[in-house]
């Protein structure tokens, strides 16, 4: 396994690693962001077990010490197994997440004191402001959340338009289609009354990058992209109610 690095949009970092094992035959990316600023945030950790691949491309960017924010979609393995591998690596890391992850697991599993951030509230990580917002349930885990990166209007979106297989590191083709394609296959999302308004939220953040954890980032009109996967996830709950 190897990662691979590339500057999806000025100053963010996007580090894939590929596993042919999961999701075969097609195969699926894990992806962490790294956002270069006077106070460096990276976005998802990676599994546990993966620590020395991420820590190892990170350093190809900045030393590792240097890492002071540690962020994430939601607690599970692949967006935080490495959480405290980080912790231990940066001395000036904190993780900041909601309040709902905070209190429920964060303020337990984190080897040191997490951030807690407000809905709505500006991380200022100097030179750069990233916006967090809380998601429950979407696309899973009530403590989910995502983070925009004002700067150049990169939504660090988690799991959301998550996708199988291996496609570039930026694409401007569509990003729809096979998240619909995944959520067919892995019904990985929690499918509830909110879903098409939480997103449509995010939708009006107006993105012009979206930073998929699992596929390639996606440049262009991210409002677009985001009202259509709403209006998927409607007819989905419409479908299950029905
Ligand atoms: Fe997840
Ligand atoms: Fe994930």
């Amino acid at each position: 396994m190897q990662t691979r690095i590339a500057e999806i949009a000025a100053g963010l970092y996007r580090l894939s690693t590929f596993v042919p094992e999961v999701a075969a035959p097609a195969g699926f990316t894990f992806n962490q962001f790294l956002v270069l600023g006077d106070e460096p945030l990276l976005f998802h950790t990676g599994f546990r077990r993966m620590f020395p691949l991420v820590r190892d491309a990170v350093a190809r960017i900045l030393p590792p010490e240097r890492l002071r924010w540690i962020a994430f979609g939601h607690y599970e393995a692949d967006e935080c197994g490495a959480m405290n591998e980080w912790l231990a690596v940066a001395p000036r890391a904190e993780v900041a997440h909601g309040q709902t992850a905070c209190l429920v697991s964060l303020n337990d599993m984190a080897d040191r004191a997490p951030r807690i951030l407000a809905d709505g509230e500006v991380l200022d990580i100097g030179g750069r402001r990233l916006r967090y917002l809380d998601t429950p349930h979407i696309p899973h885990g009530w403590e989910a959340g995502v983070m925009f990166e004002e700067t150049t209007g990169t939504l660090l979106c988690g799991d959301l338009f998550t996708q199988a297989g291996d496609g570039p590191a930026l694409t401007e083709g569509d990003v729809v289609g096979p998240a619909i394609a995944a959520e067919d296959l892995f019904r990985y999302s929690s499918l509830n009354p909110g879903m098409g308004a939480t997103i449509r939220r995010l939708a009006a953040l107006a993105p012009r990058t979206l930073a998929l954890m699992h596929g390639p980032s996606f440049a262009g009109d991210g409002a677009a992209a985001l009202g259509a996967l709403a209006a998927d996830y409607d007819r989905r709950v419409g479908a299950a109610m029905a």
